[in-house]
């Protein structure tokens, strides 16, 4: 019986591919190539780079996928945002299996793959739910209830880029989320504060371009230890994500409230947003520490409810480029 789907994720520089039941949601296979180590000496994601290795790494992963193609109903791929580059090479992949399995082809919006994995396993249930979604590229309040309504964003930089940016400040180099939260823990003094951004402004969008200025401004001064800034400035980029989520929390009464996306594994934010969700009787859903980073078991089971849904692609698309956030989020 043909009832698994294939999907593949190469949006930025993690290479992977997984195959899940459409039925039950069992996954099957999963494997991840992370690239972060090829990136790092550039500071960042060279997307030239990245399309290369994902060029070496795609294939010898679905090589390990064979045995699971004659039971394929349908194979997905990531196809926006993300790396134009990159994601080029998951869909080319994602086309040229479906065709010659002769099965539908579905795209992914790789922001709805994060929000599907707070349902890895079980049905989704969009009533009354919040999402928070911290990723590299983007910082995003939706009402899923709505449809994936977007209620905030970033105007700049996003929180998990803040990050980032701050560490290689700090010389610690890429990805810099788990290496300024590390660096945090080991800060002798607690004494240094940065003001949180747009406190002033009633609108419940972020800003981290400014927060992560105040902190190069205070590492030029060399008047305080490396771990003392990576504190100072966790505590405000996560400050800065509460205190508007409070105001926002005080319009809309949600039932539950979820938090996805690679930093959504920060620790001092997942404690704040229990707390925040405590005083507001509301349930806190956090995606497993395991799929808060890009992987391709999210993108399968937001392809899983695509295809329930029959959105598939066309063959003919020239790229499958287009896949505006929202579409799939109906449970
Ligand atoms: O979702 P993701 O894997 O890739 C994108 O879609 O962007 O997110 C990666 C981002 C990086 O910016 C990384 O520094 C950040 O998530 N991140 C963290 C933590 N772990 C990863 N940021 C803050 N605290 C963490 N513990
Ligand atoms: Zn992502």
């Amino acid at each position: 019986m043909k009832d698994l789907l294939l999907a593949i994720e190469s949006s930025c520089d993690d290479s992977s591919i997984a195959v899940i039941n459409i039925q039950n949601l069992e996954c099957l296979f999963h494997e991840k190539i992370s690239q972060e180590q090829d990136h790092e000496g550039f500071g960042g994601v060279v997307p030239e780079l990245a399309a290369r290795l994902h060029a070496k790494a795609l294939p010898k992963i679905l090589e390990k996928c064979k045995p699971y193609f004659p039971y394929l109903a349908a194979v997905a791929a990531t196809c926006s945002p993300g790396l134009s580059v990159s994601l080029l090479g998951g869909i080319s992949m994602a086309k040229t299996l479906a065709m010659l399995l002769k099965v539908p082809l579905i795209g992914v919006n790789h922001l709805e793959g994060h929000i599907y994995s707070l349902f890895l396993d079980s049905e989704a249930d969009f009533k009354g739910l919040g999402v928070l979604l911290v990723s590299g590229g983007h910082t995003l309040v939706a009402d899923m209830d709505a449809g994936g309504v977007i209620l905030s964003r970033s105007l700049d930089d996003s929180f998990g880029e803040s990050f980032d940016k701050v560490s290689r400040m700090l010389g610690m180099g890429y990805p810099g989320g788990e290496r300024v939260q590390n660096l945090a823990l080991k800060a002798r003094s607690k004494t240094l504060r940065f003001t949180l951004p747009m406190t002033r402004n009633k609108s419940y969008d972020y800003s981290f371009s400014g927060l992560k200025n105040q902190v190069r401004l205070e590492v030029l001064k060399k008047n305080h230890e490396k771990a003392e800034l990576a504190y100072a400035f966790e505590e405000a980029a996560t400050e800065h994500i509460l205190y508007k989520l409070k105001r926002l929390f005080k319009q809309k009464s949600f039932k539950s409230f979820g938090v996805v996306g690679g930093a959504a594994a920060n620790l001092k934010l997942r404690l704040k947003l229990g707390k925040l969700c405590e005083e507001n009787d509301c349930k806190l859903i956090l995606a497993p520490l395991k799929y808060c980073s890009d992987n391709a078991v999210m993108i399968a089971r937001c392809a899983r409810q695509q295809y329930l849904q029959g959105d598939f692609a066309s063959f003919k698309d020239e790229l499958l480029f287009a896949k505006d956030f929202g579409i799939s989020l109906k449970s």
